[in-house]
């Protein structure tokens, strides 16, 4: 038995058969390097005339996760994935793949040019290209509709969404699945193949048999795809079309033209970027103490916020005990949380059973040493700030002296909130968005005094709630909303100019977002930022034209008093909001009672003066050492605000369509107006070769 392990790719032979184990932890990304630690493993197991079979296997949680994406920013290097996957398939000796944890992306196209798959019970499997702008670039578009059909490809491929093996098996995505010993079935299913070959997957057409089916199933899926975001869809389309059509290696060769050309695309380098940056961004600083673990969690407040986090809380495992200023508060508050989880029943995502478990664990209660158990209590309740320092107080008065006292505000200053608590350095923000159990972000506001074990602890925590927790010096407003507010501020410069509130909403939607940002301020209601907004504006010197102020004043605040920017009327759906003409005239008094001359404005003026304000207001809080990281505004507007991921984010946005020409426009800007004076690290970003993160 000849036993090397070599970097990147381990080799052992015995019995005839050469095991081929890739091993480049955490998730066996296939590099340069293991790319081609495999084609001499491979080549040396041909070479060897004592090997009859080949199996390969994986080391660590996973068999593959695909390409190494953070390879795709530099030129593409040999051998190339599809070059190591013909070279497989083409082996004399039979090649079969074993398969556990997770064989994704090109870890499984490595798998379909075997000759073999087994996997482990449990093994997820699928395509995630999508998710990254690309399309499966190693034969999987042609291998795998000849393997398991067209219907499975194009599910696979265009909801970029892993499936998990297990039995019974009502597929072909592999030959078999393993409950034990998976290396010893690979090899025995090795042996098998000698014998007995599988027809090889290039030369299997059965898939194609009924022609009228396949195309119809490829008109289906484009006319699916006619207003996906990237232009992946439409190619996975194409190539799985032509998969139909063309001979094996001309349907190769068009996936391989279309994945290069995809990989240079914006949309490509903008998903990649908002795949690493969340990641990154969710990490605990370098340096920090562990956290501890926290089972015993305390809410102050049942409104919509509370009951969320509760959900999210007691959906993690966590027991709950939420406090409210009265008996009949508490009942409220846990209807409310009920309400939740019957919404999750109804729609078939949560069983009875699993219900009554969880709010076995919740206790509704108005009795203040209730709370002083738990080990850590996070307040919720409106953003009123002398009524958030009394109730801190009063918590930090009876809780164990080393447990974690934290604030949901989005606005208020965490240092003053932290001195009420009467233990600084064990208080934290924990600023969730609405509505908390569907909502990924979790800003992190780390006071002045918090300690490092404290905000640990914190990131700690919102990574165990499954929550995307981003670390932030505490300010007022945190990150988010000084994001949101530069965006309003942006939004209403272009009412201020002429458009209205639905251009710009629209403008923003055919930029990408879900909804506009009056929508939104609707959405979230126009008086809870009231005091910010005009905070804000101050802080960065811009010119208000503040519509919000005057429907305020009104009533209007938003779909909670059924008007707002919209009016929202329809009996059948009162979240549907219509056009109002009388605001309309409004906004034109407005204007001129400020003396402002109407001119129209283009989409693309609209979303350039926004994406330029979100990206000025990152920068500036690069400048002032309250955000970290470009990567970390990016995670922020995607995550809080829904900024269209495929954009990467208002820094990585920026970035592709060029730093220069944004600095030199709001250097424009800035003669009229300083609001746009452009921050120090958009300067130094386009002096350093036109990247944020070779100046921070
Ligand atoms: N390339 C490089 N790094 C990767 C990676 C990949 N394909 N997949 C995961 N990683 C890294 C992550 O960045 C992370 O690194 P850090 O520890 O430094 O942060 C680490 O591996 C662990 O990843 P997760 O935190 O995501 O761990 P998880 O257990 O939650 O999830 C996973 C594991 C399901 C594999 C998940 O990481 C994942 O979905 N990865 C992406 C898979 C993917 O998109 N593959 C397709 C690549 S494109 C391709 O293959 C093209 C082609 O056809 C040729």
């Amino acid at each position: 038995m000849g036993h090397v392990m070599a970097e990147y790719v381990g080799y052992r032979a015995r019995d005839g058969v050469a095991v081929l184990e890739i091993d480049n932890p955490p998730v066996n990304a296939l590099s340069q390097a293991v790319r081609q630690a495999l084609l001499r493993a491979f080549e040396r197991a041909s070479d060897d005339t004592s090997v009859h079979a080949i199996v390969l296997i994986g080391t660590g949680r996973a068999f593959s996760a695909g390409a190494d994406i953070r390879e795709f920013d530099q030129p593409s290097a040999e051998p190339s994935l599809p070059e190591l996957c013909d070279a497989l398939e083409a082996s004399t000796k039979p090649v079969v793949a074993c398969l556990h944890g997770a064989a994704l992306g090109g870890g499984y196209e490595l798998a379909l040019a075997a000759h073999g798959r087994l996997a482990l019970a449990g093994t997820r499997i699928g395509f995630p290209e999508i998710n990254l702008g690309l399309l499966p670039g190693a034969g999987g578009t042609q291998r795998f509709p000849r393997v398991a059909g067209i219907d499975a490809a194009v599910e696979l491929m265009l909801s970029g969404k892993p499936v998990t093996l297990k039995e019974p098996m009502e597929h072909s995505f592999v030959d078999g699945l393993v409950e034990g010993d998976l290396l010893s079935a690979g090899i025995a299913l090795a042996h098998a193949l000698r014998e007995d070959p599988l027809k090889p997957t290039k030369d299997r057409r059965e898939a194609f048999a009924d022609g009228m089916a396949y195309q119809a199933a490829i008109a289906r899926a484009r006319s699916s795809v006619s207003s996906h975001p990237t232009r992946a869809a439409a190619a996975i389309v194409d190539c799985l079309e032509a998969a139909s059509l063309l001979p094996f290696r001309a349907g190769l060769a068009l996936e391989r033209d279309l994945f290069l050309e995809l990989r240079e695309t914006n949309e490509a380098a903008a998903l990649r970027h908002a795949f690493l940056a969340v990641r990154e961004a969710v990490k605990p600083r370098e340096g920090l103490p562990a956290g501890r673990a926290i089972q015993k969690v305390g809410l102050i407040g049942g409104g919509l916020m509370g009951a969320g986090i509760a959900v999210t809380c007691l959906d993690a495992g966590c027991s709950v005990q939420l406090l409210e200023k009265s008996a009949d508060a508490a009942v409220t508050a846990r209807t409310r949380v009920e309400g939740i989880y019957d919404r999750a029943i109804a729609r078939g995502r949560l069983t009875e059973a699993a219900r009554n478990a969880r709010l076995a664990r919740l206790n509704c209660t108005a009795n203040l040493p209730d709370i002083a158990r738990c080990e850590l209590v996070l307040e919720c309740v409106d953003e009123d700030a002398a009524l958030k320092t009394r109730l801190l107080s009063d918590a930090g008065a009876v809780m164990a002296s080393d447990a974690i006292l934290a604030s949901n505000t989005s606005y208020s200053d965490i240092d003053m909130l932290a001195k009420a608590s009467g233990r600084p350095d064990r208080f934290v923000g924990l600023h969730f968005f609405a509505p908390a159990h569907v909502q990924a972000l979790v800003e992190v506001g780390v006071g002045s005094d918090t300690a490092p074990e404290v905000e640990a602890t914190a990131m700690a925590f919102a990574t165990a709630l499954g929550k995307k927790p981003i670390r932030v010096t505490a300010t007022e407003g945190l990150l988010a909303n000084r994001l949101l507010a530069a965006y309003r501020l942006a939004a209403d410069g272009c009412l201020a100019r002429g458009a209205t509130p639905y251009e710009v909403d629209e403008a923003m939607r055919a930029y990408g977002f879900g909804i506009g940002p009056y929508e939104s301020f609707d959405l979230s209601g126009l008086d809870i930022s009231a005091a910010f907004r005009a905070s804000y504006a101050e802080l960065r010197g811009g010119r208000r034209f503040d519509i919000a102020d005057l429907l305020c004043q009104e009533g209007r605040l938003g779909q909670k008093t059924g008007r707002g920017f919209y009016i929202y009327d329809d009996a059948k759906d009162p979240r549907r909001g219509r056009e109002d003409d009388a605001l309309l005239a409004m906004i034109d008094a407005e204007r001129e009672r400020r003396g402002y001359e109407a001119q129209s404005l283009k989409p693309y003026a609209i979303q350039e003066a926004c994406l330029l304000a979100m990206m000025n207001e990152g920068g500036r809080l690069l400048d002032e050492g309250i955000a970290e990281r470009a990567g970390d505004i990016d995670v922020v507007m995607i995550f809080g605000f829904g900024f269209p991921r495929h954009r990467g984010g208002p820094m990585k946005a920026a970035e592709l369509s060029g730093l220069l020409r944004h600095l030199r426009r709001l250097e424009d800007l800035a003669r009229r107006d300083p609001f746009w004076t452009p921050s120090e690290t958009l300067r130094e970003a386009v002096k350093n070769g036109n990247r944020f993160s070779a100046v921070l």
